[in-house]
């Protein structure tokens, strides 16, 4: 019985792969390398000294997925696979319904062909829109996602709330990921961007490796503590491990349940870039810009709900993170393209 993971060489994926490895389990990779490289391959063998099945496919292909399903016995599913730049969903809005739901449609008919019920899928406090208050909770609204990408994660979380009820015997996770951000304590693996950063994180490590001249912060008439955007952000070790107790909670057949991984704790841009400063003693220059059209204010994660039911609390913090993206991106300065 293996966990099979869409996207396992992503950035989110990756980390979750080394987890699930570490803690015994048979993975079974799925990835197209529309964001990721091989190397990541062999990065995971080096931490884990385990090399996880992989195929390389699109899961948005059905008879490719078919072969898979046909030939290895699948216990869960981790879909992390999926498009995720804002700004490129706004100019290829169908790539990015196609891929993201797309993919979920070939996964959902598969996992009902061949009997898999449990399912874990990587969705993103995006849902939430633009939210009414902070801390957000897991039945607060959703809607109102203000792009295309964020539109098809809120699609997938309709489609497999149907499904769910069609399928009584399916057990699903809806994971609402806050900000990760970090890389695995060995530096060996991490998030890499192609071309210019979009997220904040990895925009300040190429500013601290001399790649860009300053970090351009997008807004400071925000209302919040600084006037700086506010985000909730989750050391992806810590996301990770998140998974695996989500797929211990799939044993006790819950049916569709839905969480928010965060840490709780808000923290505005300046706030990430002082941390950061103060972690790896390197300045970080910056430039007050235009907000960035769709940013919201603030938001954070209400976490009693996972701790609850999943005993999901996170170990780490910004400043952990801060070191561990530097260590990562000082490593490897030009990702996994050194070779
Ligand atoms: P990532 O781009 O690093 O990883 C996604 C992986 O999926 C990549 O390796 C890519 O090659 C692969 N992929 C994409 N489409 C595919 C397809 N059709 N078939 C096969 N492989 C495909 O992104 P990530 O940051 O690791 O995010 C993982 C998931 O979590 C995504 O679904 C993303 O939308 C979601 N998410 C991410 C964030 C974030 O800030 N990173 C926040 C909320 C939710
Ligand atoms: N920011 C800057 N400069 C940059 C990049 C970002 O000032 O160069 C600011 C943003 O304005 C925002 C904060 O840093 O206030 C965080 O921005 P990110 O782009 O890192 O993250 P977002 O919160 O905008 O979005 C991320 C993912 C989405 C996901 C969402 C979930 O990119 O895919 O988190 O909360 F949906």
């Amino acid at each position: 019985m293996a966990i099979l993971v869409t996207g396992g060489t992503g950035y989110i994926g990756s980390h979750t792969v080394v987890d699930l490895l570490d803690n015994g389990y048979d993975v079974i990779i799925v990835d197209n390398f529309s964001n990721s490289k091989p190397e990541v391959l062999n990065r995971i063998y080096t931490i884990t000294n385990r090399r996880p099945k992989f195929y390389r496919a699109d899961v948005s292909d059905y008879e490719a997925m078919a072969e898979i399903f046909e030939k290895e016995y699948i216990e869960a599913v981790i879909h992390f696979a999926g498009l995720k730049s804002v700004a490129e969903s706004v100019e290829k809005p169908e790539l990015y319904f196609d891929n993201n739901v797309g993919s979920s449609k070939v996964l959902l008919k598969l996992m009902e062909i061949h009997r898999v019920s449990n399912l874990v899928f990587s969705s993103s406090a995006t849902v939430y829109g633009v939210p009414q208050h902070v801390p957000l909770k897991e039945d607060d609204q959703v809607g109102g996602c203000t792009n295309p990408y964020g539109q098809t994660k809120l699609d997938i979380e309709y489609l497999l709330k149907d499904f769910a009820k069609a399928h009584p015997e399916a057990n699903i996770a809806i994971l609402r990921y806050f900000n990760p951000i970090g890389a695995h304590q060995s530096g060996l693996i991490g998030e890499d961007p192609n071309g210019i950063p979009n997220n904040l994180m990895p925009y300040i490590t190429q500013v601290a490796i001399g790649k860009r001249p300053h970090l351009n912060v997008y807004g400071s008439d925000y209302k919040t503590i600084d006037g700086t955007g506010v985000r909730d952000y989750i050391h992806v070790v810590d996301l990770a491990r998140g998974h695996l107790c989500a797929l211990k909670k799939l044993e006790e057949k819950p049916g569709l349940v839905i969480y928010n991984l965060g840490t709780g704790k808000g923290t505005s841009v300046l706030q990430l870039v002082h941390a950061f400063e103060q972690a790896n003693n390197i300045k970080i220059p910056y430039v007050i810009c235009e907000r960035r059209p769709g940013d919201i204010d603030e938001n954070y994660a209400e976490v009693s709900k996972a701790y609850e039911q999943l005993g999901f609390k996170t170990k780490y913090d910004i400043v952990d993170a801060c070191r561990d993206s530097w260590r990562w991106q000082s490593n490897n300065p030009n990702g996994y393209d050194q070779y």
